[in-house]
């Protein structure tokens, strides 16, 4: 694990930096990155849904190197500066007219905890709902509303006060016992049961949902239960915030996921995908609650960074130019297609689910319980072929498939039949 003049990597970085793979890598470009001993690897990890327009896309990489040479830090309080308000109007055009303000910061957490605050600050209401089951980061009011799995909370109490937790709706591993159908009602009620006995409706700022649970094992919310969350909160004067930032940016093949359901949140939240890897990430919303900050009530540093916002307008015009949307549902359907057809001759894969390019396969034991194991001898396997996926799921049970959504047929095909071959030789 040499590099350079550091011969055990471990004794400079921090375990917490757990390995989900066995690459020390050189470069990337495309779908693939090169590791040291210059072997290709398939990632299908997208750098954990980063890499939207792929590694290092030519574009991005000119827009980055143009902007260096100009300006890096134009700090946002003291400067304006053309890459931001081009980034912020690239973002606010791919949205509905009521989200029409942006502010950057740098990481996802940073975005949700930007947005709790702001829709505080709109309400002036305390409290918060959030889905049991999702991620939204690791700052404190982050973790907060995190509750995907416990090791991310764990040692860490107290939290910050009045965050309240509803069930995602998790159909796969629902409790509820009546047609699959109607369990998104049985969902919405655990919601409604929890404005009847635990937190009083008016007394909530915002509802955060991520539009498709990311972590918490890709899940894909019924449309009716997304409408019926939308009028509840208007019913109550209560935020709807989508935290878009791993299923946005076209990776569920519309821009972004809350389009599949019909609805549109007062606060959207994004990163990842947002800047093709460089570290930008935004909180949207309509000017009317924006204008509930007043200056210096929030801020940040390098928040719309001129190099990072060069980035992210370089990708919106990737994504434009090259059909990334249209590619990402066309190679999703593709996708699934496939995956099904595994499924059909591996029953240890209890359920295949996914939008566009946002996909899992869900293992279980016999019981039908979830099966960590197997995931993760799957995902070893893989790596034998030069493939790299990693998990999610509270138990990680489930296999995300989160290419780059400049993957092509050749690439889908190339997966599916690497990924049969695994889960055949694991199963
Ligand atoms: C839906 C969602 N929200 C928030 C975050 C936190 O983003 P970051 O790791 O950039 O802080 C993530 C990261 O995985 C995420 O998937």
């Amino acid at each position: 694990m040499a590099s350079g003049t550091v011969q055990d990597p471990t004794q400079l970085i921090p375990r917490v930096l757990g390995r989900y793979s066995p690459v020390f890598v050189e470069r990337g470009e495309g779908c693939y990155v090169w590791d040291r001993h210059g072997d290709r690897w398939l990632d299908f990890t997208a750098g954990i849904g980063v890499t939207n327009t792929g590694h290092c896309h030519p574009r991005v990489v000119a827009a980055i190197r143009e902007q260096a040479g100009k300006i890096i830090h134009a700090q946002a309080n003291v400067f304006l500066h053309t890459p931001m308000l081009e980034a912020a109007d690239r973002l606010t055009g791919t949205l509905p007219s009521s989200l029409n303000q942006v502010f950057f910061a740098n990481s996802g957490a940073e975005a949700v905890e930007g947005a709790l605050k702001l829709a505080k600050m709109a309400t002036r209401r305390p409290a918060i709902v959030a889905f049991r089951g999702a991620f939204h980061g690791r700052t404190q009011a982050a973790m907060a509303v995190t509750t995907s799995k416990v090791r991310t909370r764990a040692h860490y109490e107290p939290m910050p006060p009045s965050v309240y937790y509803t069930p995602y709706p998790y159909i796969f591993r629902s409790p509820y016992m009546g047609p699959p159908e109607d369990a998104d009602l049985w969902y919405f009620r655990e919601l409604e049961n929890l404005f009847a006995t635990t937190v009083f409706p008016e007394d909530v700022a915002a509802i955060l949902m991520e539009s498709v649970a990311g972590e918490g094992g890709y899940i894909v919310p019924p449309t009716r239960f997304m409408k019926n969350l939308r009028q509840l909160c208007d019913d109550h004067g209560i935020m709807l915030i989508l935290d878009e930032i791993q299923s946005g940016m076209g990776r569920t093949g519309t821009m972004w996921a809350f389009e599949h359901y019909g609805v549109v949140p007062d606060i959207m939240t994004s990163a990842k995908g947002l800047a093709s890897g460089m570290p930008v990430s935004a909180i949207v919303a309509s000017k009317e609650t924006m204008d509930a900050w007043a200056p210096g009530a929030h801020g940040t540093t390098y928040g719309g960074n001129a190099v990072g916002t060069a980035a992210a307008v370089a990708t919106f015009d990737v994504i434009k130019d090259e059909g990334l949307v249209a590619n990402s549902a066309k190679m999703g359907d593709r996708m699934l297609t496939g995956l099904r057809e595994v499924q059909k001759d591996f029953p240890v894969i209890g359920d295949v689910r996914g939008m566009g390019l946002m996909v899992t396969t869900e293992f279980v034991t016999r019981d039908g319980g979830p099966n960590t194991e197997m995931a993760q001898k799957v995902i070893e396997k893989c790596w034998e072929r030069k493939l790299l996926l990693i998990t999610c799921g509270t138990w990680e049970q489930c296999i995300r498939i989160i290419p780059p959504l400049i993957a092509n047929e050749d690439q889908i095909d190339e997966f599916l039949a690497t990924y049969r071959w695994a889960v055949s030789s694991v199963a």
